[in-house]
């Protein structure tokens, strides 16, 4: 995936760096890492110690952990834009969860001493941290409250996430990469089963297209129905 060089101005386009001056930006940029990583990857392991604050700049990614039984639970997908290894660089604990990438990635890697540096010394960054976890927070409750919802509203749920994350200004109609079938499962907290029939049942009813491109919600109705919108 060939992607443009990360200079000063392409970073403060990113709304957690926005309020940084152009010296912080190039004091951030002295020292970071560009890598493309391919799909199906450990970006972070939980448990792990970690000094590094990562920036999506493209693809997809998942964090997740593991229940007490083994079951894989999807805790928020993440696109670009993104960061994550923040929590680690606040509270100085290990890794809280996996991040793996569900598509090939372009990541950016920060030094996490320097950016708690500059939130010891810019109060906007800080507050850009506060906001980013009370985003998270509010995204958590929500999967939280949709987890006893029906199997069709639980799934159009992913899949609208995955359409809004998959590139900047998408939306739910936007086209995203088709991801397996357990893969899908996972997201929405269903079984694979009960993952398969409901595609066969959203496809079967034209909300969904699968074509070279990825898959694609046709419809706002559905998700409107179930105030999902
Ligand atoms: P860290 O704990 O350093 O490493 C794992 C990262 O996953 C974590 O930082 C956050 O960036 C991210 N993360 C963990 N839990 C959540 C969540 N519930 N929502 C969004 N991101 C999360």
């Amino acid at each position: 995936m060939a992607i443009a060089p990360l200079t000063p101005e392409l970073l403060r386009a990113f709304p957690l760096f926005e309020s940084l001056e152009q010296a912080d930006l190039e004091r951030l940029l002295e020292r970071h890492l560009a890598s493309a990583l391919g799909e199906d990857q450990l970006l972070v392991q939980e448990s792990d110690w970690g000094e590094t604050l990562f920036l999506i700049r493209a693809g997809l990614a998942k964090v997740r952990c593991f229940s007490p039984d083994g079951e894989e639970v999807v805790l928020c997908l993440l696109g670009p834009g993104d960061v994550f290894g923040e929590m680690a660089l606040l509270d100085e604990k290990p890794r809280s969860a996996d991040v793996l990438s569900l598509t090939p990635v372009n990541l950016v890697k920060f030094s996490g001493a320097l950016f708690r540096q500059l939130m010891l010394s810019r109060a906007p960054l800080s507050l850009a941290i506060a906001q980013l976890q009370s985003k998270r927070l509010r995204e958590l409750n929500r999967r939280f409250a949709i987890h006893s919802a029906d199997a069709s509203t639980r799934l159009l749920n992913a899949l609208a996430q995955l359409a809004c994350l998959s590139q900047s200004g998408a939306n739910v109609l936007s086209v995203f990469p088709a991801l397996g079938q357990r893969e899908l499962a996972a997201i929405a907290g269903l079984s694979r089963e009960t993952t398969s029939r409901t595609l066969s049942k959203l496809r079967e009813r034209g909300y969904l297209e699968e074509t070279a491109a990825g898959m694609r919600l046709l419809s706002e109705e559905p998700l409107k129905r179930r105030c999902l919108l």
